[in-house]
């Protein structure tokens, strides 16, 4: 049984990644100030965050209600913790909110990062420090599907901000001999999440009987992928020897358009009105597919839930009486 700090562990990916820690038998504690990042009017439905600890026996976690921009309380935390494993998922995760909220999102992403780099470095027993960036640091793929070595040109401050992550987790790294891993996820999808993100905003719509506005034609692509997929990813990346050092994209590894999610909404929502929007935004960078390859090799990751079987099963989760 390890210790495992999780930063982030509230959340929509990090309570998954609990539930796997926890049924495996580790001894976990989070790191969270519980933050909304939407205004209440916008959370038209439950808010879920009570759902995402069902599966474990939740007074057998430790939770720690606090900011990794607290420098103090990460020293204290690492100090008194001597975790074996950090996973760190902390900070600001909605591209749109950081280019609003800049300072929050900068001293969350980089500085929050900082902070816990600085407070392993005293740490002796630590195995590994999972820094959890994003396949938005690539900016436009030029290359599809993007390769880990593809170049890094981050569009927009979130980007910007877990690559400056990502560099400062390597630098501390190499300086101060710390194990860790690079991990990049897209577009994660799954029940209870909070932040309504563009597949959580279709279901919600579709239940109301309000339209859904597909941008871009309806063929922009994502890398769609489910909660439970990226957390068993993250699981492995933690605890794999063979993962340090490295960086991994960590996805379905197949691009979706957003028409091919309409798509499958109407097999749940067959009144759903549909519309088409041919504008883009155009500081949004052109994704798609991620090459997986690498963590299918070295962590034997193997996604399990196409976008069929993760919408059904997020669908299912609203149990609401307007779905067919
Ligand atoms: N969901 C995605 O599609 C996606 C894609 C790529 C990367 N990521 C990254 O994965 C991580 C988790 O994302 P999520 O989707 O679970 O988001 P989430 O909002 O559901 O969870 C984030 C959690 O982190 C906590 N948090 C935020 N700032 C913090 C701070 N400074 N200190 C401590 N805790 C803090 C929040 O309270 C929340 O519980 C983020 O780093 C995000 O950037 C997410």
């Amino acid at each position: 049984m390890s210790k495992i700090l999780i930063t982030g562990g509230a959340g929509l990916i990090g309570s998954k990644v609990t539930e796997i820690l926890f049924k495996n038998g580790h001894n976990i504690t989070i790191l969270d100030p519980f933050i909304r990042y939407l205004p209440t009017e916008k959370i038209r439905f439950p808010d879920y965050l009570e759902r995402r600890f069902t599966e474990v026996e939740i007074e057998k976690l430790s939770f720690i209600r606090g900011d990794t921009s607290n420098a103090g309380l990460v020293q204290r935390t690492i100090d008194e913790l001597q975790p074996d494993y950090i996973l760190h998922l902390a900070g600001m995760p909605l591209a749109n909110q950081s280019n609003i909220y800049i300072e929050e999102a900068i001293q969350g992403i980089v500085g929050g990062t900082v902070n816990l780099l600085q407070s392993v470095i005293s740490c002796k027993n630590l195995k590994n420090f999972v820094y959890v960036s994003s396949s938005m640091v690539y900016g436009d793929f030029d290359a599809i599907p993007c390769p880990e070595d593809h170049p890094k040109r981050p569009k927009d401050v979130y980007g910007g901000s877990k690559y400056s992550g990502e560099i400062m987790t390597r630098v501390f790294a190499q300086r101060f001999n710390i194990p860790c891993t690079i991990v990049r996820p897209s577009a994660v999808y799954g029940p209870y999440d909070i932040n309504r993100r563009v597949i959580q905003i279709f279901i919600e719509n579709a239940i109301e009987q309000k339209p859904i506005t597909l941008d871009g034609g309806g063929d922009l692509q994502f890398d769609f992928t489910y909660v439970e997929d990226i957390a068993n990813g993250l699981a492995s990346a933690l605890l794999h020897k063979n993962a340090i050092g490295e960086d991994f994209n960590i996805t379905y590894g197949k691009g979706y358009s957003l028409k091919e999610v309409a798509d499958e909404l109407l097999n749940y929502f067959p009144k759903l009105n549909v519309i088409i929007n041919d504008d883009r935004d155009m500081n949004r960078p052109l994704r798609g597919a991620l090459d997986i390859q690498k963590a299918k090799e070295i962590l034997d990751y193997n996604p399990k839930f196409n976008l069929k079987e993760g919408i059904n099963m997020y669908v299912q989760s609203y149990e609401h009486p307007n779905m067919k």
